[in-house]
């Protein structure tokens, strides 16, 4: 449960009523790292009634001609049949499936456009691009293309981007994501927290800045003797000058680094792969001399979690 997001949702509820009377939309979504980007698009994806195609930017293919493109749209690619025959072989020749050409851009942008407008004929259409300031730049081109052309078709696209990191919105609009209030902030820590000395509590919610990824983060550093309000938690110096995202981000690296080599390693694998499959995970990691048995001190430390086939 989210809170203190009810403006946002409402964005997004209304944006998720227009794609029924086939009033398009698209807006970027922009905050800083742990902010809750992810999580509203988990809002949108779950209260849909609407075909869902997603696609997450990864920073290592941030340089690959169409990778993100071909993320988003794999499930769909079947389809391009119905496309012009010239627009659908400049999109499968862009997506490494056709013929040897690379693509024009302008004709890939035009086959993303009339792929999305194909597939909303049938079914009302949601786009979501997490981390889209990670997409390659002709991925971005044509989704914005795209994006720009939709006018009465039941189409919507819905991108975040990590504040200060290079995505321009090209006029498309635009939704700032603030820090919690104090109310929401104190609510989420208390409900993943439990109970806590009201000394160290007060600390944790200056320390968190309303950042939500810190709210849940910061109390796992505590120990036990910090938990209890026995020692004031002084490993957080208050006005500290370094972002709390980056604490945060440094913890992880901590837990990472507490782990076994071969743990390290199943998480770079897992970190590696986009889809998560474990059946592929475990063939790469047999190669590495890696066990999927490794994976267990990862998933205890909540850096990970293996469930039925996935990761
Ligand atoms: N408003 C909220 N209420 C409760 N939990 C939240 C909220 N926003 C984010 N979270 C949780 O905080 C963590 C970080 O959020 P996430 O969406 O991953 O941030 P971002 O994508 O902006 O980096 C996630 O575990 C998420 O579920
Ligand atoms: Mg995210």
């Amino acid at each position: 449960m989210l809170h203190g997001r009810r403006a946002e949702q409402a964005v997004i509820d209304r944006m998720l009523r227009d794609v029924l009377d086939s009033r398009p939309s698209a807006l970027v979504m922009r905050g800083e790292a742990g902010i809750g980007k992810s999580a509203l698009l988990d809002y949108a994806a779950a209260n849909a009634q609407a075909h869902l195609l997603r696609a997450t930017g990864v920073e290592s293919e941030a340089t690959l001609p169409f990778a993100a493109l071909h993320s988003l749209l794999r499930p769909v690619l079947d389809r391009a049949e119905a496309l012009p025959a010239q627009q659908s072989a400049a999109l499968l020749g862009a997506l490494g499936m056709g013929g040897a050409s690379r693509g024009d851009r302008f004709l890939v942008g035009l086959a993303t456009l009339n792929l999305l407008v194909e597939l909303s004929s049938h079914q009302p259409l949601l786009c979501l691009i997490d981390d889209a300031q990670w997409m390659d730049g002709e991925s971005a081109d044509a989704l914005m293309f795209a994006a720009r052309r939709l006018h009465a078709e039941p189409v919507a696209v819905l991108f975040t981007a990590r504040t200060g990191q290079d995505f321009p919105a090209n006029g498309l609009p635009e939704l700032w994501l603030s820090r919690l209030d104090d109310t929401a902030a104190a609510r989420l820590l208390a409900e993943r927290s439990g109970a806590l000395p009201p000394a160290v509590r007060d600390q944790l919610l200056a320390e968190a800045q309303g950042n939500p990824l810190a709210l849940l983060e910061l109390p796992r550093m505590l120990t036990a003797e910090q938990r209890t309000g026995a020692l004031a938690p002084h490993s957080f110096p208050s006005g500290a000058a370094e972002p709390v995202t980056d604490r945060v981000l440094a913890a992880f690296r901590d837990r990472i680094t507490a782990l076994p080599g071969a743990s390290r390693a199943f998480l770079l694998l897992a970190a590696l792969d986009d889809r998560g499959s474990l059946e592929v995970l475990a063939r790469a990691a047999g190669a590495l001399g890696v066990a999927l048995a490794d994976a267990a001190p990862a998933e205890h430390a909540d850096l990970v979690r293996v469930a039925g086939d996935g990761v």
